[in-house]
This record gives structure tokens, C-alpha cells and sequence, in this order.
């Protein structure tokens, strides 16, 4: 990431910056009572500004503090993909849990496909034991 270019804070992006960032880059657009309880109650966030302070990227940790940590919202806006913001917000993320959990943590995210070369790149693997991933949409 070019510090010339882009600061990384450790904040989470504006309710409409969320919302925008998500939808542009692709993600499932979300509403604000959604989005209010994720910017409000997250372990820890990562956004990064241009000079002129736009948010262009950001990412976040929902977790127990303890041994438990989600890797939720990495999203980069399109403009600003390939120049490493997205593995200095992860990078970051990882950083803090280090700092700030006890050693051992677990960590895990959902990885879609344009970001799985960064994250096996940042360590994480697919299971091997059989593991799958499942979810639901609660109605
Ligand atoms: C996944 C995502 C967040 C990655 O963000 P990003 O800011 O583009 O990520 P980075 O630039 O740090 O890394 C991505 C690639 O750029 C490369 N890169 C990193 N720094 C670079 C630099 N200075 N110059 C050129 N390329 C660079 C990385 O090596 C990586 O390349 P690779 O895929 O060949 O390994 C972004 O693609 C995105 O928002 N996608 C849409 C939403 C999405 O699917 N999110 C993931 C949900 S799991």
C-alpha cells in the first residue's frame, strides 16, 4: 500500500461508506439496521482514506476476545484493487488480534473467490479434515 496515497486507521467506515463500499465492490448489499449493530459492535475495524478522504477500502473482526475471530467485510472498491490495501487492512486485523488476544487464537473467514489467493497468501488454509462451511439466511 502506497502511504503516499492511502492511511490505514483503525476505525470503521461511515454508515454510507459501509454501505457503498459493500455494494460497489460486489458484496450483498446490506440495510442500515444491519449495518448500524456491525459498525457499532465489531472486535475491531480497519479503514483506509485517500488523501482527500475518501473511504476506498475497509475490513473488520467480529470475536470473543478470547480464541474465537470472524474476518467479515474485506472490500476494496474496485479503482483501488491490486495496489495491497486489502492485505494491509487483513494484514493490520491479524496484527491486532496477536497483540490484543491470548496466544492460539482461531481465526477464520468465508472466502470468496477474489480474495483467496490473499488469504492463503496471509496464512489461512482450507480444512482438511472433511470440514465444510454452512450457513443460512434467517427469514
Ligand atoms: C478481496 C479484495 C478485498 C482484495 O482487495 P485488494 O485491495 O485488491 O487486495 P490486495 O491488493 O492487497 O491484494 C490483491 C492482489 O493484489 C496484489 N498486490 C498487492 N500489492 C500490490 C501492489 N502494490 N501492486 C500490484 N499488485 C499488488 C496481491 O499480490 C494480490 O495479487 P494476487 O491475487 O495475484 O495474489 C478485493 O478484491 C475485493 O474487494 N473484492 C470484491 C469483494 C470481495 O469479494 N471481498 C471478499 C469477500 S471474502
Amino acid at each position: 500500500m502506497d502511504l503516499d496515497l492511502y492511511t490505514l486507521v483503525s476505525e470503521p467506515p461511515t454508515l454510507d461508506d459501509y454501505l457503498r463500499l459493500r455494494e460497489v465492490s460486489g458484496l450483498t448489499p446490506k440495510r442500515a439496521d444491519q449495518a448500524g449493530p456491525a459498525l457499532a459492535n465489531s472486535w475491531a475495524w480497519r479503514s483506509v482514506r485517500t488523501r482527500d478522504g475518501e473511504t476506498v477500502a475497509m475490513g473488520r473482526l467480529v470475536g470473543d476476545g478470547g480464541w474465537y475471530f470472524l474476518v467479515a467485510d474485506m472490500a476494496t472498491l474496485p479503482d483501488h484493487q491490486q495496489r495491497g490495501l486489502g492485505r494491509a487492512v487483513l494484514t493490520d486485523l491479524l496484527d491486532e488480534i496477536r497483540d490484543r488476544a491470548p496466544e492460539g487464537a482461531f481465526v477464520t473467514l468465508m472466502a470468496d473467490l477474489p480474495g483467496q489467493r490473499l488469504y492463503e497468501q496471509l496464512g489461512f488454509e482450507r480444512p482438511t479434515n472433511g470440514s465444510i462451511t454452512m450457513s443460512q439466511r434467517l427469514r
